[in-house]
């Protein structure tokens, strides 16, 4: 059976670069032979984690949906702008959301980590920042050592949406082969 990845790009403003990218690597994993879903967290929109809301209500259904859609899935792409060299709210606060009812969503899957940004870092902090929240907290998710970034990422696509730049594009290809190869792996020996 096809390995099922997850694609979250971490904004949904109308035109983000980060959906764009996303919507290239789903095209590209599904050319790999997974079974691909993009969703957009417009779709799962919750508050920002108050712990009196917690006690109040619970978790937000949306999280929970989320969390549901990440458990579903063999792997999980984020593709995420840098905010302030960091996580931009809107992701970090899913992830906080979903941190509060274990730590299922994270565990038994693989992660990978993309990020475009129109400057010339390309988004390295948020892929650092994303690692640390995902890796070394106590979320313990497997995240593959490779991540993508997409620098000048305003200029970086043709019009039919693929990248320009062919040295970009070999190292997401990169990218996208390291996640189905572990995401199988685990897979594999999940089933055995
Ligand atoms: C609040 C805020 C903070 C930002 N901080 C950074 C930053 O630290 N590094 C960076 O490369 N770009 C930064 N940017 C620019 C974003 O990379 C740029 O707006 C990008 O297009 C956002 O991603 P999107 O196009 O997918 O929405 C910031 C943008 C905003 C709105």
């Amino acid at each position: 059976m096809a390995v099922r990845v997850l694609v979250v790009p971490g904004s949904f403003r109308t035109g983000s670069l980060n959906t764009r990218l996303a919507a290239l690597a789903t095209k590209k994993l599904a050319l790999r032979g997974a079974e691909v879903r993009r969703i957009s967290l417009a779709d799962y929109q919750m508050p920002i984690y108050n712990g009196d809301l917690e006690k109040e209500s619970g978790t937000p259904a949306a999280a929970q949906k989320l969390a549901e859609q990440f458990m579903a899935h063999d792997a999980v792409l984020l593709v995420s702008p840098e905010y302030n060299a960091s996580i931009p709210p809107v992701l970090s606060n899913a992830i906080d959301w979903m941190s509060r009812d274990g730590v299922a969503p994270f565990r038994d899957r693989v992660f990978a980590l993309a990020a475009a940004s129109p400057g010339p870092f390309g988004g390295v902090r948020v892929a650092l920042a994303l690692r640390q929240m995902l890796e070394a907290s106590g979320l313990g998710a497997l995240v593959i050592p490779e991540h993508f970034l997409l620098t000048f990422a305003g200029e970086a696509f043709a019009e039919n949406e693929e990248l320009k730049d062919a040295a970009a594009d070999k190292r997401l290809e990169a990218v996208l082969r390291a996640l189905i190869e572990r995401a199988t792996a685990l897979k594999l020996s999940r089933e055995s």
